[in-house]
């Protein structure tokens, strides 16, 4: 059992998720097993370095891992009550953009080059609302009001070449929120944008979130990030979870080993003289990939159980759950 008090406050729920993709006759487990709630309302984070199925899962809980190679092996995903992996193309296909939306890092791969923002936008509200071109139009620029575009009437007849990676970024915020989602979906929306920009867009998301009510999965691999947004925060590794808290007892109170290493290994803020601790080794890849926790050969902790089995979930408290053998009945809790 996940630990959530109120079953009505759940909007998305996965469970026991595997999204594999066949490759040269090996099934690599992208996602591996995992299971997570999204709240009503809430900014739900996940964190954790690159490799480790971030994308992949918050693909699949709109059904976009190309299959093949991709293939979902196991698990369910229900938004409110529906169940996604069991939906026809038909059903997934209204639910797309309409119920739940995503950004990605590159805004520029998801605008289409040869027409204007402003054809773009229509033609996403005219997908979700029966109006006319000129109302489709109205709302456009409402939209980029919104979203704070300095000239929106300019924005709306540019072509996405001629708008700044900040610009772009700001489009796309209003094309994902102007069907009125219930999630949203934002994958590191910002690691391509400079640092004064980035901060700005993530201003811009939070204010949308306050004024829409969105529920919001938020994937970064910058825990700073994390902590600004998230009210709760996932920590991934090699496809399965690690850890999962409220924000801010994360960030003070990590116990899965791999958490506290990665707020450790964090990079100071200039002119600090803390050393930048790192953590040894990297990422396995999918094809070798180790038995029971795969975080074992790279664990200061590990014991000999964590190369045999996958540790159970474990509840460190009402909201806190992880997935660690020091922590298992009869583990040996260390520091
Ligand atoms: N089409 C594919 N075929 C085979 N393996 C894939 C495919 N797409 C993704 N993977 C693998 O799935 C794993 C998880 O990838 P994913 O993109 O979810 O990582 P991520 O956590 O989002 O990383 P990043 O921080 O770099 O974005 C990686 O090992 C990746 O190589
Ligand atoms: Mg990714």
């Amino acid at each position: 059992m996940m630990c959530c008090p109120n079953h009505d406050a759940v909007l998305l729920s996965v469970r026991g998720l595997k999204t594999y993709f066949d490759v040269a006759g090996m099934a690599l487990k992208a996602v591996d097993g995992v299971s997570f709630d999204v709240r009503r309302g809430e900014t739900f984070g996940i964190v954790g370095e690159s490799g480790c199925g971030k994308s992949i899962a918050a693909l699949s809980i709109m059904r976009l891992v190309r299959t093949p190679p991709g293939r979902y092996a196991g698990g369910e995903i229900r938004f409110g009550g529906r169940d996604i992996l069991g939906m026809s193309d038909a059903e997934i296909h209204a639910l797309r953009g309409r119920e739940i939306s995503i950004i990605f890092q590159e805004p520029m791969t998801a605008l289409n080059p040869v027409f204007t923002i402003g054809n773009q936008l229509e033609e996403v509200i005219r997908l979700h609302q029966r109006t006319t071109k000129k109302a489709a139009r109205a709302i456009a620029l409402d939209w980029l009001k919104k979203v704070k575009l300095p000239n929106p009437v300019e924005v709306l007849r540019s072509y996405p070449f001629t708008l700044s990676g900040g610009m772009r970024q700001r489009v796309m915020i209003a094309a994902a929120l102007a069907s009125g989602p219930k999630l949203l979906i934002a994958d590191e929306p910002t690691t391509a944008l400079d640092v004064t920009i980035q901060a700005q867009i993530l201003d811009l998301i939070r204010a949308m979130k306050d004024e829409t009510g969105v529920s919001c999965i938020f994937i970064t691999h910058d825990l700073g990030v994390i902590s600004e947004m998230a009210d709760r925060v996932m920590v991934m590794y090699s496809g399965k979870v690690c850890e999962i808290a409220p924000t801010a007892e994360l960030m003070a109170h990590p116990l899965h080993p791999y958490t506290s290493l990665l707020i450790n290994s964090r990079p100071m803020a200039k002119g600090s003289t803390k050393r930048l601790v790192t953590i040894p080794g990297s990422v396995p890849s999918l094809r070798d990939k180790p038995p029971g926790c795969p975080f074992h050969p790279r664990c200061p902790n590990a014991q000999n159980r964590c190369a045999s089995a996958f540790p159970p979930e474990y509840h460190a408290g009402s909201d806190h759950l992880l997935y660690c053998w020091n922590y298992a009945p009869g583990g040996v809790v260390h520091g």
